[in-house]
């Protein structure tokens, strides 16, 4: 059989990982646990500026997976770092929020289309839950239709890994398919008076490794007027879409509008914060029922956010992302053309995602993928990829110089 290539060694990274299993279950677990890279992939990184990142070993990456998203600006973006050293120094985590809270609340009141209102939080998988709790509390119903194998989070009702979970976790929750309104209506059939909402993400990008699958227009605009009719509420899950598909919300291009959404990952360039957003019809509900968290008010991640909001603004980031996830896939795919290579290239130009036809177990992904690592550019094999407004026309043309070397290691090796 073929070989994958092995990457440059990493022995700090590797010495860290054996630190590591002495003291963390099997050295490291979740989305950031490096065999789901290529053979070799080191676990650790050193450093990170802009567009860039350094393992641990010193090996120097142009990263196109921007910490799996929260990375909007490129790491370490000086304005926000500023904003934020500033903050920092005057208050941060207290017994009670800053002004922030507020500007930010309006800020994002202004940003998110469907939106009247905000409530914060850390991670994705908070604001998802609280989406569903929402929901139920609103309607007074139960049934939250969810899309069989989507990703929302880690927590007990979401998790796609199934150890440890109860069926009463998953409680109240009926699996429909991705653009198959027809799994839907079935659902409600099935359900009728009990429904309180639908939870749909914005374009299907589940189970990991698989291309991705835009929204059909229909589908998007059948589940609005579904909710519509059995007095249901919409959550649209910007967790991983927010603020780089578009910057107001994903599907106002479609022209719908959740009642609900979900925001996290790309908020504060990186510093921990997420959203729920919210119509006006919803704010009462929001407000009927204790929530809370620790750590849900501090004041840096929230001048993080207004900093980030504000330049993203500025700088047309969305537009940037499009026009940078743009330039690299139709590179891919003239390259690909050239080495008569059959690649698929799916998802949004700032989320893209390449596979290659035919294979089974992501086998030339990975050779790809690894001959990119070798030649310093960091690309995950079975997750789709992220632009940033700090990834340049040169750094784009940089990475396409390295994919297409890749393309031709694999050609030789596997076609
Ligand atoms: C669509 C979506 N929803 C929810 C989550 C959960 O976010 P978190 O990991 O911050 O809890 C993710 C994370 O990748 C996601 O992609």
């Amino acid at each position: 059989m073929t070989s994958i290539l092995q990457t440059p060694a990493h022995p700090v990274s590797d010495a860290l990982l054996h630190r590591a299993k002495q003291v963390i279950p099997n050295g490291m677990y979740g989305h950031q646990i490096a065999t789901g890279l290529w053979p070799g992939a080191p676990q650790f990184v050193s450093r990170t500026s802009g567009s860039r990142i350094w393992d641990a070993d010193g090996h120097e990456y142009i990263d196109l997976l921007c910490s799996w998203g929260p990375i909007i600006h490129g790491y370490q973006h000086p304005l926000i770092e500023e904003a934020v050293n500033r903050q920092r120094l005057i208050s941060d985590t207290a017994n009670g929020p800053s002004e922030h809270m507020v500007t930010l609340a309006e800020k994002l009141v202004d940003v998110v289309e469907h939106a009247d209102w905000a409530m914060f939080a850390k991670n994705g998988s908070d604001v998802t839950t609280l989406c569903l709790t929402i929901a139920r509390a609103h309607t007074g119903k139960a049934t939250i239709l969810v899309e069989e194998g989507t990703y929302h989070g880690a927590l007990p009702w979401c998790n796609p890994d199934k150890t440890g979970v109860l069926p009463s976790d998953r409680a109240g929750l009926a699996y429909y398919t991705y653009n198959d309104l027809a799994s839907v209506e079935k659902l409600i059939i099935e359900h009728e008076g009990d429904l309180a909402g639908i939870i749909v993400a914005p374009f299907r990008h589940d189970p990991a490794g698989s291309d991705l699958e835009l929204v059909d227009p229909e589908f998007a605009q059948g589940l609005r007027r579904i909710c519509d009719e059995n007095g249901a509420v919409l959550i649209l899950d910007e967790v991983r879409t927010g603020l780089r598909m578009s910057f107001g919300g994903s599907w106002e291009q479609y022209g719908v509008r959740p009642d609900l959404s979900s925001w996290s990952k790309a908020i504060g360039n990186g510093y921990p914060i997420a959203a729920v957003m919210g119509a006006e019809a919803l704010r009462e509900a929001a407000g009927s029922f204790f929530v809370t968290g620790t750590f849900w008010f501090s004041a840096v991640p929230m001048v993080a956010a207004l900093t980030s909001l504000a330049l993203l603004d500025e700088c047309d980031g969305v537009a940037h992302m499009y026009a940078r996830g743009q330039q690299l896939v139709s590179g891919l795919a003239a390259q690909a053309a050239s080495h008569a290579l059959p690649i698929t290239i799916t998802g949004p130009a700032p989320m893209p995602y390449m596979s290659f036809a035919g294979e089974t177990d992501h086998q030339f992904t990975l050779a790809w993928t690894a001959e990119c690592a070798a030649r310093g550019v960091f690309i995950h094999p079975k997750h789709n990829w992220f632009m940033s407004t700090a990834l340049t026309e040169a750094d784009v043309d940089t990475v396409l110089s390295v994919t297409d070397e890749a393309f031709g290691e694999v050609a030789k090796r596997f076609f």
